[in-house]
């Protein structure tokens, strides 16, 4: 095991021992390689570097009590990435292959898997690029597929405490029949603007509105949103949102704990009526939030009175967490081992 203070591990880079990389060229998919160097070397026109052909997944190894490491929901995760790479069009890993790199990446690092009882976990992100050369606006022949992991705390520095955040509807993060529901990077290039705008302001995050009417709730930053409100779980269907694989594992324990679950339109107005409103994503777990302000009329929206994460979000929150660690039975068949 590592000596690192886990305890106060950032959401960010850390280096590691190895990652893993294979390369796609005359159409098809080569063998796994293992390098120990952070660095990669590309064309200069390469079409990642271009037009945007890049897509990522997020996904955490944890480690349980019983020392054991677990993935979660992975299948989910490759079939993501899939869908990531049909809707960019560049050559789509195969489940299994992204399932080897995946294991083989952790298994290679797993002295940096962050022990039991500190609320890290190790983040694994697998990248997959165009590397092929055009200059024409054109998709690439060749790819390159590559899985690295950073030990990580959560995502916002809160933690499980509330954050604020901010309704920036003078910016869009995605349109409606774009590229929102896919995990490519340009979505992300387009959220840094009003984010950063919002940290400098003293939000955590962007609470981004549907582009075409700037009416209802979309993503909430790097997650999804929702709410809470006469035990129903109530969460946005947007067209151009990151179909979440948090939320929608959360979907199914409010379901399961006898919560009805909605998957709709939420308008701004909706949000005086929920008891709890939150964020979940394999970064941000589940953050409750405490505070949302409109930037643009200024109207504020208060949860968590008494500074503390509401009852149902905790609950949710241990339950999954309990699952991902292993303390709590696996009752879906959402966890897997890694060796
Ligand atoms: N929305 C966005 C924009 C994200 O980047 C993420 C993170 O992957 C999520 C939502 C949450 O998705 P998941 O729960 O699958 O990590
Ligand atoms: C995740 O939740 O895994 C993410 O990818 C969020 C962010 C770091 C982009």
């Amino acid at each position: 095991m590592q000596n690192i203070d886990w305890g106060n591990l950032p959401f960010g880079y850390f280096q590691t021992d190895y990652n893993v990389r294979c390369y796609y060229r005359n159409g098809q998919w080569g063998e796994v390689e293992v390098s120990s160097s952070p660095q990669i070397s590309i064309h200069m026109a390469a079409t990642c570097l271009h037009y945007g052909q890049e897509a990522f997944e997020g996904m955490k190894a944890y480690r349980g009590k019983d020392n054991k490491v677990r993935l979660f929901r992975w299948d989910e995760n490759a079939k993501r990435m899939q869908r990531s790479a049909d809707g960019i069009l560049m050559a789509r890993p195969p489940e299994q292959l992204f399932h080897e790199m995946v294991s083989k990446a952790v298994s290679l690092n797993k002295d940096y898997v962050p022990p039991f009882g500190h609320g890290a976990a190790l983040y694994i992100r697998p990248l997959l690029i165009g590397t092929g050369v055009q200059v024409g606006v054109n998709p690439a022949k060749e790819y390159m597929f590559l899985v690295f992991v950073t030990p990580v705390g959560p995502y916002f520095k809160e933690g499980f405490n509330p954050v604020s955040i901010q309704i920036a509807s003078d910016f869009d993060r995605a349109a409606p029949q774009g590229t929102g529901s896919i995990k490519v990077g340009g979505n992300y290039a387009g959220s840094l603007k009003p984010t950063e705008r919002a940290k400098a302001e003293g939000y955590a995050a962007v609470l981004f509105l549907d582009a075409k009417e700037n009416k209802y709730i979309d993503e909430a930053g790097p997650a999804n949103f929702f709410g809470i409100k006469n035990n129903s779980y109530i969460t946005p269907k947007s067209t151009s949102i990151l179909p979440s694989i948090t939320n929608k594992s959360i979907m199914q324990l409010a379901e399961d704990q006898g919560m009805t679950v909605e998957q709709r339109k939420v308008p701004i107005e909706e949000l005086e009526t929920f008891e709890e409103v939150g964020a979940c994503g394999t970064a941000a777990i589940i953050t409750p939030i405490r505070k949302i302000t409109d930037r643009k009329t200024g109207k504020t929206y208060e949860y968590c009175k008494d500074g503390k994460a509401g009852p149902v979000s905790t609950k949710l929150y241990k339950k999954l967490q309990g699952i991902q660690y292993g303390d709590e039975p696996d009752t879906h068949g959402w966890v897997s081992f890694v060796q």
